[in-house]
């Protein structure tokens, strides 16, 4: 649980109006533009790379959130991926990661990566890499602690709050989009921008 629930006055909740259409400047602009309008670097971080592919799935209860992981974990091409997870505070971003852990094999505690940023993984021979960019505010930590060695290096990446890094991660295979709906309830875009986040979607949840 995170010390407090105040949310800072940002957007990140809010989807931009164009949303969901090719991206109008790359990752790292500090401002793009847009049908000739500026748009602000916190905006920018909203718009998505070109979707090669979307998803939606729902998940009744926290049961259908670990099927669903233990759906991902089987698919081969997980294994190098870049996996983004958005969504507010309790969406449930960590319990999915937790579920996809166990069914990849990882036992013991699961720490959420929310004060670390970085909790990594060994299952078997693939490095898994969660993290959490909630409190991320140092760009110069970006290549000290080897997160960019990281991303470069084979292996799981799991992403939440991406948006915090946003100008600094490369472009995610899948995106996951977790929106709360009632109680247990959550519905979740999921979007595909490689080769590698088709193949996983379809497989998963074609
Ligand atoms: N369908 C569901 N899928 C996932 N989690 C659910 C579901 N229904 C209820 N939950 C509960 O919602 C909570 C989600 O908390 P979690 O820490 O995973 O959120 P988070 O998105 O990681 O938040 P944060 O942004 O603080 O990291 C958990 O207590 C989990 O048990
Ligand atoms: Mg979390």
């Amino acid at each position: 649980m995170r010390p407090s629930l105040k949310l800072p006055p940002d957007l990140r909740q809010v989807e931009a109006p164009w949303a969901g259409l090719a991206r109008p400047t790359p990752r790292g602009g500090r401002q793009g533009t847009w049908g000739g309008a500026a748009i602000p670097w916190e905006d920018t971080t909203l718009v998505h790379d070109s979707i090669l592919g979307t998803r939606t799935l729902h998940w009744p209860d926290e049961a259908a959130c670990a099927d669903a992981a233990a759906r991902l974990a089987g698919q081969p091409a997980l294994r190098d991926a870049f996996i983004a997870l958005h969504g507010p505070l309790g969406a449930g971003k960590t319990t999915f990661v937790r579920h996809l852990l166990r069914a990849l094999g990882i036992t013991g505690r699961i720490k959420s990566p929310s004060y670390a940023v970085l909790e990594p993984h060994q299952a078997g021979d693939l490095a898994i890499s969660h993290f959490d960019f909630y409190r991320f505010a140092d760009p110069a930590e970006w290549a000290d602690a080897g997160f960019r060695d990281l991303f470069a290096a084979p292996g799981l990446k799991l992403v939440e709050w991406p948006e915090k890094a946003a100008g600094m991660l490369p472009v995610p295979d899948l995106d996951l989009h977790l929106l709360p709906e009632a109680d247990e309830t959550r519905q979740v875009r999921a979007e595909a921008h490689t080769a590698r986040g088709g193949q996983l979607l379809e497989a998963w949840a074609g």
